[in-house]
């Protein structure tokens, strides 16, 4: 383990990683059994790949597991998948709280908390125990990927493999190399997300990328409109669905996605592009404060405790 902060060891030269042809992909190992990982670990195994997902908290593990059965059981009930698919998958994951049980996984995606200290913490704790010809992606939402890439030891086998959310229904995912990223690596990760059944864009190693580069702020200015007492919570969110035929509106979308990420993400544009455009909006630095975070605090800009959400402005 590299406990200074920098640049793990590389375990073989360089020249051998960009001259590998092609990578076979069968054992899927994840990290971090949040909303992301969970949905990542759902699709991944559906898709017939060998699942391991870790986290430090045994807890969120069994909560993980539970929320992927309850998915899985909700499309076999609208016949979009058979009981006997479901569970073939659910036996395919396996989950464990020792980053070791990562040393066969054939490609590692870090699904952990959109924060980037302990992303390159965890990258500088994983490398030593990786095959030398493991793939490694981050399902980063944000954050510069040459960046996170130059912490590791691989940074030609490194990528952005962005999904959203939820996984299991959304169909886009983002492709984002990283200036080291080699080229068998950007094709071996792209096909695992064409069997995942997702189609792919790729987006150059600008802050937020694509989606988020446009959403995010999007968002960001509803909570401004909130701020402002230009709209109530309800009026923000009908006049999005029904005025531009948003499926959510944009604050119940920012709690689905959780402020926390949200706050980070503005946060990240604001300093990487040095705009003022992107300031977070003082309200959503507030309800962060708060840790009124969103759905899964049970609180963000709806209060969840309910039958039904009731808006909290
Ligand atoms: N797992 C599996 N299936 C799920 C699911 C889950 N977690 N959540 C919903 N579904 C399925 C349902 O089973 C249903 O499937 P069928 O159409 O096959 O019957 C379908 O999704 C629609 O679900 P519902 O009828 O229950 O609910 P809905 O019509 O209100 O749709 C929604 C729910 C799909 C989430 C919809 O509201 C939506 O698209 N919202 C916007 C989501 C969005 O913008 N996501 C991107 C966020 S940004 C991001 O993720 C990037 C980032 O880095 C922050």
């Amino acid at each position: 383990m590299n406990d200074d902060g920098g640049r793990a060891t590389p375990a073989i030269n360089d020249e051998s990683r960009v001259s590998k042809p092609a990578y076979k992909i069968q054992k899927i190992g994840i990290i971090g059994a949040g909303q992301m990982g969970s949905g990542i670990a759902h699709v991944t195994a559906l898709a017939g790949y060998d699942v391991n997902v870790f986290d430090i908290s045994e807890e969120q593990l069994k909560k993980a597991v539970a929320g992927i059965d309850k998915n899985m059981e909700r499309q076999v009930s609208r016949d979009r998948i058979k009981a006997a698919d479901k569970a073939a998958a659910m036996a395919r994951i396996q989950t464990n709280s020792l980053m070791d049980s990562l040393s066969d996984s054939d490609l590692v995606i870090e699904a952990a908390t959109e924060n980037e200290e302990i992303k390159r913490r965890i990258f500088i704790d994983l490398c030593p125990v990786l095959k030398d010809d493991a793939l490694l992606c981050s399902n980063t939402s944000s954050i510069s990927i040459t960046r996170l890439g130059a912490v590791t030891d691989r940074p030609e086998q490194f990528m952005g493999l962005h999904f959203m959310n939820p996984v299991p229904v959304m169909k886009l995912v983002e492709l984002i190399r990283g200036i080291a990223t080699a080229e068998p690596t950007f094709s071996a990760v792209r096909k695992v997300a064409e069997n995942l059944g997702k189609q792919t864009v790729s987006s150059e190693d600008f802050p937020a990328f694509i989606v988020n580069r446009i959403l995010i702020p999007m968002i960001n200015e509803a909570i401004y409109t909130l701020y402002e007492g230009v709209g109530s919570v309800s009026a923000v969110d009908t006049a999005m669905k029904l005025g531009a035929n948003h499926p959510m509106g944009p604050l119940e979308l920012a709690d689905f996605i959780g402020l926390d990420t949200c706050l980070s993400i503005m946060t990240v544009l604001y300093d990487g592009l040095a705009d003022s455009k992107y300031r977070p909006c003082p309200l959503l630095v507030k309800y962060v404060e708060a840790g009124w975070l969103g759905r899964k605090a049970g609180k963000g800009f709806y209060d969840y405790s309910g039958e039904e959400p009731v808006p909290t402005r």
